[in-house]
Formats: structure tokens, C-alpha cells, sequence
């Protein structure tokens, strides 16, 4: 083993990632820490112990307490929320909700994610409403162009604007605060798709101010993989329509609430969104958000740095260089502990038939390397995700496995 190999991130302990494993898509599929691990071992086990008085007795509190500690975090009440399983399982609650009829139209930005557009593509063809893609100025600009640049493709017609708070295949943050300020100015309901962002960048729901949040937890919050939430406005939460149909009620008998028809989805195991408390206090306590943006975000630099001596290229999506969490600087870049970067010319695309891309299974049969190469306006980009257990030798051995495939491929 070379000595890069044992340079090891200190916080890669806290995780069981498999050895020899380059795990750089955090932004995809986040591993659970040990401790969330336990903790929702724990709570399966005191489930399984009396499955009545956990459901019938405790189950309501338990997912009260959690949901308020989630809304501390992510800046609302815990009354505002409800657990999901990830952040699709939450837009869809929303498409099951949010009323659209013949001749609206729905705004997108083109950063959005894929399996989101094809389910309200889905949605507004069933009811005769619209999709209208905005593409953003590329390098994105300021935030105010931004927000100029979206709201020209705005009208009275615009009944909903869904908008990624961090994007997936560019990896970029978007000035959601902003953007639901003039939407509100319009009367266009916001619907923001977050799974990027809890940890990654600070959050504050009730000051962003959308109408809808949705959020999978799995991914920079570390919190078990099946665990996310939906958030919805006060005046909204009254038309909330489930589609899946269950007892309307917890099995308690409680008053009635509007989480009812969510957290009761028939017998199932709520352990994901009960251990969600536990990934909080391990950012926050065991780590620290500070320290966990410098880390992961300093990682992220240092990766730009390294991929442009090795490729000539740079960062392109963003006017702004400077990755930074600092209050004083918010807003003022775009990118945090993922970064989007453009692949020289010279790397072939995909397989056609499979969409596999050879540098994938290179990545992974040479080096065990895991990272995402998402195509984006008939682009090639390479997505670099940085946690806590990344270390800068994990980036040297991308580096390293990048040049020698390079090598091999006609200019
Ligand atoms: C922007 C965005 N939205 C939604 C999703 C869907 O997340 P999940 O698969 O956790 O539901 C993803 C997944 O990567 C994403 O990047």
C-alpha cells in the first residue's frame, strides 16, 4: 500500500465505508454514519420490543419531538414538517396536492432534476396545464440575474415555479431567498427541491419563504438513507391531498392534524425519520457545521485546483470562484461541498445503448473510485462530492486514475 493510500480523512472512523473505496458521490447516495447506524438499530429494536405501545401510545410524541428538532435546524416549526422518505417521495406528495387546471403552466429552471420534471410533465398533462423550462444565463450571473432571467418566462399563467435550492447534475446553489421574494410578488407558489441543501448550506425555511420544501436527509445530513421531509406553509397544509389512503388519523386518536394522512402510511417501520435527531447532533456536536463546511468545502478547492492543472480546465457554471459558507459572502457563490466540472473535449460520451460511460467503469475496476458524470446541456461534466470522510489523497487518487485514463484517448 503507497502512502497516499493510508492518508486518511480523521473523520472517516465515524463511518463503515468499504476499504480501498474512493467514495466521492456523496451527493447522490450518502453513507450513514456509525452512530445513525446504532440509532436506528435502536429505535428498530424498541419497535420490535412491543410493536402496540410503540404505535399506539408513543409513536405521535416520537415524531413530534423528532420533527421539532428538525425545524430548529432547518428554520421552522416542527409543526411545518413532515417525514418522507426521501425527496421524492415529498414532490410527489406535492403533485398529489398542489392544484393546477387546464391552460396553467408550471416554471422550471433548466438545472432541474430529471425524475422532478418527468413527474410534473406527468402531472400537468393530466390536467391540461404546461411545463416551461427557463434556461439561466451559463456561466450563471449574479443573483439578480438570476432571478431576472427566470421571471422573464413568468406570467399570470404561472401557477407553480419549482426551483433546486443546490442543483444535481451542475451542482450549483440558487438564490431561492430571492427567487420566492419575487414569486410572492407574483402570487406564484414556490416549490423548492432541496435534498442538497440541510448541512451543506445554512437554511432557513421561514426566511426563504416558499410555499413547499422538500428534502431527502440521506445525502449531506448523513441521516439514514429512507429518511426526508416535506415542508408546506401554514395556509397551504389545509389542502394537502394524500395519495396514499390510509386510516386519516395517528393510532392514537389524537386531534386531527394535517401531518395525519403522512405519518400514517399503514404498518410500517418509522426508525429512518426517528434517528433523523441523531445525524443532527452528529453534525453539530461531534463535528460541528463550521468545521464541516471548512473541511468539505476546503476539499472542494483544492479538487478545482488540482483539475485544472491536470485538464487546463476550470470551474464554468458560475461567475463566482470563491466557495465559502461565510454570512457575509451568502449568496455570493455557487458551489459548497460539490462541485460540477466540464470534461476536456476529447472524452467520448456514454455508450448510446446503455448511457454507461467508460471512464465510469474505469473509475471503478481500476481504482474503486465512485463519482458522477452527468451529462448537461449535451455537456460533459464530472461531479465531485466532498464529506467528512474524503481525505485530499482520495482526490489524488481521482487525479491520478483521470490523467491515466486521458492517456489512453486519441485528441
Ligand atoms: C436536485 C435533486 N432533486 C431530487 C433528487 C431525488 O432525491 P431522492 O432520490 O433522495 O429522492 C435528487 C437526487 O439526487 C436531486 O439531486
Amino acid at each position: 500500500m503507497s502512502s497516499v493510500d493510508q492518508d486518511v480523512s480523521k473523520y472517516r472512523k465515524y463511518w463503515n465505508l468499504a476499504e480501498g473505496v474512493t467514495y466521492l458521490n456523496h451527493g447522490s447516495f450518502g453513507p450513514t454514519p456509525l452512530v445513525v447506524q446504532e440509532e436506528l438499530a435502536r429505535w428498530t429494536s424498541l419497535l420490535a420490543s412491543n410493536p402496540m405501545n410503540f404505535y399506539v401510545r408513543n409513536l405521535p410524541d416520537y415524531l413530534d419531538e423528532a420533527c421539532q428538532v428538525l425545524g430548529d435546524f432547518v428554520g421552522t416549526s416542527g409543526d411545518n414538517l413532515v417525514f418522507a422518505d426521501n425527496a421524492t417521495f415529498a414532490m410527489n406528495m406535492v403533485a398529489a396536492s398542489h392544484y393546477l387546471k387546464e391552460g396553467d403552466e408550471a416554471l422550471f429552471t433548466d438545472h432541474e432534476y430529471g425524475s422532478v420534471l418527468r413527474l410534473w410533465r406527468q402531472k400537468c398533462k393530466e390536467v391540461g396545464a404546461s411545463i416551461v423550462v427557463r434556461k439561466l444565463p451559463n456561466p450563471l450571473g449574479s443573483d439578480e440575474e438570476i432571478v431576472e432571467t427566470l421571471f422573464q418566462a413568468a406570467s399570470k399563467k404561472t401557477r407553480l415555479l419549482v426551483v433546486s435550492h443546490v442543483s444535481s447534475a451542475t451542482a450549483v446553489i440558487l438564490p431561492v431567498e430571492k427567487i420566492c421574494q419575487r414569486a410572492r410578488e407574483m402570487k406564484i407558489p414556490v416549490c423548492i427541491d432541496g435534498p442538497h441543501a440541510p448541512v451543506q448550506v445554512p437554511l432557513d425555511i421561514d426566511k426563504i419563504g416558499c410555499t413547499y420544501y422538500c428534502a431527502s436527509l440521506h445525502k449531506w445530513m448523513s441521516a439514514p438513507l429512507g429518511s426526508g421531509f416535506l415542508y408546506v406553509t401554514p395556509n397551504q397544509q389545509q389542502h394537502m391531498k394524500p395519495s396514499i389512503i390510509s386510516w386519516g388519523r395517528n393510532m392514537r386518536e389524537d386531534a386531527p392534524t394535517w401531518k395525519d394522512e403522512y405519518h400514517w402510511l399503514g404498518t410500517r417501520n418509522p426508525a429512518p425519520a426517528l434517528a433523523v435527531p441523531s445525524a443532527i447532533k452528529f453534525i453539530t456536536e461531534t463535528i460541528g457545521l463550521d468545521t464541516f463546511r471548512d473541511y468539505t468545502q476546503g476539499l472542494v478547492a483544492s479538487a478545482r485546483q488540482s483539475y485544472r492543472l491536470l485538464t487546463g480546465l476550470d470551474y464554468d457554471l458560475g461567475l463566482d470562484p470563491i466557495p465559502t459558507h461565510k454570512p457575509e459572502l451568502a449568496g455570493q457563490h455557487r458551489y459548497g461541498s460539490m462541485i460540477t466540472l466540464p470534461m476536456p473535449d476529447f472524452v467520448p460520451n456514454p455508450d448510446a445503448q446503455t448511457g454507461l460511460h467508460p471512464l465510469r467503469v474505469f473509475l471503478w475496476d481500476r481504482y474503486q473510485i465512485e463519482c458522477l458524470l452527468p451529462r448537461w446541456q449535451d455537456k460533459l461534466y464530472l461531479r465531485i462530492s466532498c464529506h467528512l470522510y474524503t481525505s485530499p489523497a482520495d482526490l489524488d487518487r481521482l487525479m491520478t486514475a483521470l490523467a491515466e485514463y486521458f492517456e489512453t484517448l486519441p485528441r
